[in-house]
């Protein structure tokens, strides 16, 4: 039996009679970009998230572009992030001129943390930029409080994590503004690229509605500059018919991840960081496996049989060429290094099969014994 990391197919079958009406609908309506269906949209993920705005924009990386224009954020700034994330975090701060300052993660929950952030806090720091890797929200707490006493703003990155919520608040709903990406790989997931930027402020709200087209307050008056961050009606359609499913696919994820921790206990893998406080929604699952080639042996014997599984980041940021300007050594940030080298995502989209699973941890648990 082969198991893919992912399978939309399932998630779409049972979708695709609403899917192709609402094609239909917005086919009909002329409504392709911004308009009614990405209105009805964002107001529907306002709710969800208990904010007062969701901006649909082009996509979870143009979220925080936007995000960090809405805030005049530019050359000379310096945001503060993670160097174990994926590109696009880092990427769009470098985009807007601004330096990405990383900080190292905690090798348990691999975000970055409040007391670390705090070092790396200059005069030119503006922002705060956490990611609640794999779906599991970061400690946002003492985040908020070292923003705070700094006056720095916080850009949550929220892309893996639509669903997670930290102290039963959601992300995407605790810092100046969330960001989302509805990538087809995500939890919540268009049919092609999307975001979101969410926020409690009415007047960054405005500057990002005015920022995703081209940075106007109306038509053909331009104050700033801004992009081509639109959202287009076919995804916002089909995000407005997937969102009511997003808790259940949240808690079938969670539900993997119950199974995967104690059938895994026993075998040498750390399996994810899970506290009562946090809501993981599990977008990766994500184990680490040390020992030297040890990871790499498993992800072979996975994919001998038939089951995806994938390393959720090869290469911490700190490390990347197009950083090599910033000055980070080899070892400077030494947990995400490790964790690059010991990290694999195993299978655990929602519509697995018990069959499935098993056959994933069979294999799991084969490849440690035969060790
Ligand atoms: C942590 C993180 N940030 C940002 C992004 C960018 O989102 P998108 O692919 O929608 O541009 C992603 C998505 O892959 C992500 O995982």
């Amino acid at each position: 039996m082969t198991v893919p990391l992912l399978d939309l197919h399932q998630q779409h079958e049972s979708l695709m009679p609403q899917i192709r009406q609402a094609f239909d609908e917005v086919a009909r309506s002329g409504q392709f970009i911004l308009g009614r269906y990405v209105e009805t949209f964002e107001q529907q993920f306002a709710e969800y998230l208990g904010v007062k705005h969701a901006v649909g924009v082009s996509s979870g990386t143009d979220a925080l572009l936007a995000a960090m224009m809405a805030m005049g954020i530019g050359p000379g700034d310096e945001v503060v992030t993670t160097a174990f994330t994926f590109f696009a975090t880092a990427g769009s701060i470098a985009r807007v001129g601004a330096t990405p300052v990383f900080v190292d993660i905690n090798p348990r929950t691999y975000n970055i943390e409040a007391k670390d952030i705090e070092g790396a806090i200059t005069d030119k720091t503006k922002a705060i930029m956490p990611v609640h890797l794999y779906g599991l929200s970061a400690n946002m707490d003492p985040i908020m409080k070292t923003a705070e006493a700094h006056g720095l703003k916080v850009i949550e990155d929220a892309a893996q994590a639509a669903g997670a919520r930290c102290l039963g608040r959601p992300v995407g709903s605790i810092g100046d503004v969330g960001c989302f990406s509805f990538y087809p790989t995500k939890n919540l997931a268009g049919m092609g690229d999307g975001g979101a930027c969410t926020t409690n402020d009415d007047e960054l709200a405005q500057k990002l509605r005015e920022i995703r087209n081209h940075g106007a307050d109306r038509a053909d008056h331009f104050p700033v500059v801004g992009g081509n961050f639109r959202l287009d009606g076919l995804q916002a359609a089909v995000l407005s018919i997937k969102l009511p499913h997003l808790d259940r696919w949240c808690d079938q994820r969670r539900e993997h991840a119950d199974l995967y921790g104690k059938e895994l206990e026993e075998l040498a893998i750390t399996t994810p960081f899970e506290s009562h406080d946090r809501h993981h929604v599990y977008n990766q699952y994500t184990v680490r496996v040390r020992g030297k080639g040890m990871r790499d042996g498993l992800r072979h014997h996975l994919s001998a049989c038939g089951i995806g599984s994938r390393v959720y980041y090869p290469a911490p940021l700190h490390r990347q060429p197009c950083f090599t300007h910033l000055g980070y050594d080899p070892g400077s940030l030494p947990f995400a290094e490790e964790a690059s080298e010991q990290v694999l995502s195993l299978p655990a989209f929602p519509e697995m099969s018990v069959q499935q699973q098993d056959e994933v941890i069979n294999c799991v648990r084969d490849f440690f014994l035969a060790e």
